[in-house]
């Protein structure tokens, strides 16, 4: 089975995690950042995870475009998802049916919540800023490595 895991990332977490991945499949896997490379050619894979992470509730943009504009494609391979996002699980969920189609995710075999982490020195000022205030005496988050090795087995069933 060839993968395509497809994502996007503002500070860098959710391709560390998307290279992660490649690493762990059994298959053979290419990692795309979709910011670099716009339109994959998706013939080539039997499997695509999609990865990102959020901003203000938001997933980026292009990883919105390129669902929406592959969905009929998509619904044809083994798929998943996974989110980075620095509050805890009880927000996965919700985060997942605000930023992508009922369709999409009813088709993902696996959905993974791995956490996040807070990448000061890849942030701007404003962003920076932001994020301490939202985060004052909150403990930080960090990526959660059990849940990769789970997204990796719900997957590959
Ligand atoms: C400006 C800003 C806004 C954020 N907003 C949210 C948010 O609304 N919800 C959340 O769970 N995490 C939020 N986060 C945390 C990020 O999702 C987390 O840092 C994640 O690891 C970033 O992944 P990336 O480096 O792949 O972009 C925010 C981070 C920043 C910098």
């Amino acid at each position: 089975m060839k993968t395509a895991i497809i994502y996007s990332t503002r500070s860098g977490t959710a391709e560390k995690c998307s290279e992660k991945l490649s690493k762990m499949l059994s298959g053979e896997s290419v990692v795309i950042n979709i910011k670099k490379v716009s339109s994959p050619d998706l013939s080539e894979y039997d499997a695509v995870i999609v990865g990102a992470s959020i901003r203000i509730g938001k997933v980026q943009k292009e990883i919105t475009e390129f669902v929406q504009k592959n969905l009929e494609t998509l619904k044809e391979k083994r798929l998943g998802v996974f989110l980075c996002m620095g509050a805890g699980e009880e927000s996965f969920s919700d985060y997942l049916s605000q930023n992508f189609p009922k369709e999409f995710l009813d088709k993902c075999t696996a959905k993974g919540f791995f956490g996040g982490e807070f990448n000061l020195e890849r942030l701007g000022f404003l962003s920076r800023m932001m994020l301490k205030a939202a985060s004052k005496g909150k403990p930080q988050p960090h990526v959660i490595p059990e849940n990769i090795d789970r997204f990796v087995k719900d997957f590959e069933d």
